[in-house]
């Protein structure tokens, strides 16, 4: 599903990154509070930036503790480490990212399956959920996490109702599961809906959110959850050396984004939205509207495969992500101004 395009030499300076929103660069502001960051020893619980993001990502989610983990991959497969054992079964959408691009880490890691529920735009329904639980048996693996994306990413950037979370966790619970949000983009939901970020939280056991996305920042993430659980996930990550020493450098960034890079997004969406609008109008393209910032445009029809949409684009010198067979890929973040999001639509009229 995720095929980033092979890099060419002869193609021109990139303008336009719309492949992803981790392509943020640091800003000089957000680098002049690394470098005056307090630093201690991550490991030993004595970074005071790193305890400070931690207490504010906790407070934030409405969780008891935080961690401080390089990656949002890291936050899903220590999360899952803490939630499942080998032979256990995770329920998520089929196009999860934990299904699809980390590597088949729970698979490999924890040594639980993932299986994943159709439905559009990422989500699923109660009815689903319901169906696909077994009850306790001697001869099916045991179903013990249930995990969701907000944003749900292949999805769209599509934002989760909250309701439909309430209900979906309590039958999960009830099932005796532990729930698990992966937050990449939930303050992208966040923005985009004006639900408070514990309102998201509160019926998930484990929730993260990433601070390399939209955010901004050039590392970091922070799982939130009960005291214990996070005191489990400090145990996965001495394990699997993700403990850190000086990273308070880090985090620092990664609180100079809670500042000031949270509010901002209401402009990628804005920009996601005249995207949406202006690729509507090019020939043979399919728009999903976007609740977010991710912009996905169906090549089907255009007569074109999205590969040969992705070079032509890149000879213009604009980059975007190719999306499976028919899809095309175009994230608005930091880094794109409204002037660009006129350019590429011009672009892409200019293509066809
Ligand atoms: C939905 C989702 N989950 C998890 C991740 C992994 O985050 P990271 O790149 O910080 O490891 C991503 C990254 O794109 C994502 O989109």
């Amino acid at each position: 599903m995720y095929a980033p395009t092979p890099p060419n030499p002869d193609a021109p300076p990139l303008r336009i990154n719309l492949y992803s929103d981790t392509q943020t660069r640091p800003t000089r502001a957000m680098r002049e509070a690394m470098l005056n960051a307090e630093v201690g020893d991550e490991q030993l619980g004595l970074d005071p930036t790193i305890n400070a993001l931690c207490a504010r990502v906790a407070r934030l989610l409405g969780k008891e503790a935080a961690i401080f983990l390089p990656s949002g991959a890291m936050c899903n497969s220590i999360a899952i480490l803490t939630h499942c054992r080998p032979g256990d079964e995770i329920i998520a959408h089929e196009s999860a990212h934990i299904i699809e691009a980390e590597g088949g880490a729970p698979w490999a890691l924890a040594g639980a399956r993932v299986h994943g529920l159709p439905g559009a735009r990422g989500f699923f329904s109660a009815d689903d959920l319901r169906a696909s639980l077994r009850g306790a048996s001697r001869y099916a693996a045991p179903q013990t996490l249930l995990e969701i994306e907000q944003t749900s990413n292949l999805g769209g950037g599509a934002v989760w109702p909250l309701a439909t979370l309430q209900e979906l966790a309590g039958i999960a619970h009830e099932a005796g599961m532990a729930t698990h949000m992966d937050g990449a983009r939930l303050m992208n939901a966040v923005v985009a809906s004006g639900v408070a970020a514990a309102d998201y939280a509160a019926p998930f056991d484990t929730v993260w959110i990433d601070f390399t996305k939209g955010l901004g920042a050039p590392l970091g993430a922070v799982l939130a959850g009960s005291a214990a659980t996070i005191d489990q996930a400090w145990h996965w990550k001495q394990r699997l050396g993700g403990s850190l020493r000086q990273a308070g450098i880090c985090a620092a960034g990664c609180l100079y984004a809670l500042d000031h890079h949270v509010d901002r997004l209401a402009e990628d969406h804005a920009n996601a939205k005249r995207l949406a609008e202006g690729l509507a109008g090019v020939a043979g393209i399919v728009i999903e509207p976007p609740d977010t910032n991710l912009v996905y445009a169906d090549v089907a029809t255009s007569g074109r495969t999205p590969g040969a949409w992705a070079e032509s684009l890149r000879a213009q010198g604009i980059m975007v992500s190719v999306m499976g067979r028919t899809r095309l890929r175009l994230c608005t973040h930091l880094d794109v101004s409204a002037a660009d999001i006129e350019e590429t639509i011009a672009a892409f009229a200019a293509i066809n």
